[in-house]
């Protein structure tokens, strides 16, 4: 059984995280020098964050690790308070990506406002994207140009979305289908439901498994 640390190993460890805490928040603020941010950003590894025309809210938390995180264009791009960006994940907007709160992206996950090229002559797609508040876009998922997702849709891993998803909906498959209707606890604000969900029932979610 493990024991439960005391004293000064107990203060030791509560250092190295503080310490790491610290480090990532110093870390973001030094990425995000130059561009509009809110509180507590948190930064982990080296992601490359070069969006000229990006904005983000508090509490913006960024993963890099094995496989680098990038958000990066020239379009106008919009984080709301509390989105998470996981590892690997590629963000880039050309005219518009907009992400409400709450939104979580998970490991690899492609999002562009852009196809780039044109299919048989035409001119390529590129129409703006839109994430709602309380978002959870799946490992691997990849959200198309003109796209618009509702509040606390829930994208499920290597979903391909091509076409609109209303609020509360799980969309999974390529192109993604809508699986079912989602319903949550009142108060609860985010599809990707843990320990630190600001949702006031979390209890009641937990109580309910
Ligand atoms: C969507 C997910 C969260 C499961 O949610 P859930 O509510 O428990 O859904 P279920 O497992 O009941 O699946 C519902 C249906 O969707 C299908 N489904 C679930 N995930 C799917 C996926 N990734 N691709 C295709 N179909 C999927 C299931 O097969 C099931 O279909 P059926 O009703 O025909 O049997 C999970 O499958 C998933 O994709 N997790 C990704 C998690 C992730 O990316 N984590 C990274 C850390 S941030």
């Amino acid at each position: 059984m493990a024991q439960e640390l005391t004293g000064w190993r107990r203060r030791r460890v509560e250092l190295q995280w503080y310490r790491a805490v610290y480090k990532q928040q110093a870390r973001g603020l030094w990425v995000l020098r130059g561009k509009k941010h809110g509180r507590h950003a948190v930064i982990f590894g080296k992601p490359i964050i070069d969006a000229t025309d990006l904005e983000v809210g508090d509490d913006f938390k960024v993963w890099a690790g094995p496989r680098p995180t990038l958000i990066s264009g020239w379009g106008r791009m919009r984080f709301g308070d509390r989105c998470f960006v996981n590892v690997g994940s590629t963000i880039i907007s050309v005219e518009e990506i907009i992400v409400g709160d709450d939104v979580a992206f998970a490991n690899d996950v492609y999002v562009m406002d852009s196809d780039s090229h044109g299919v048989e002559g035409r001119p390529h797609k590129q129409a703006p994207i839109h994430i709602g508040d309380g978002c959870w876009i799946g490992a691997r998922a990849i959200i198309l140009p003109g796209v618009t997702l509702g509040k606390r849709v829930l994208v499920a891993a290597g979903a391909v979305v091509t076409r609109d998803v209303p609020d509360d909906c799980l969309v999974a498959g390529n192109p993604a289908r809508i699986v079912r209707e989602l319903s949550y606890p009142v108060g609860c604000r985010r599809a990707w439901h843990d320990e630190h969900c600001p949702c006031p029932k979390i209890e009641a979610v937990e109580d309910t498994a």
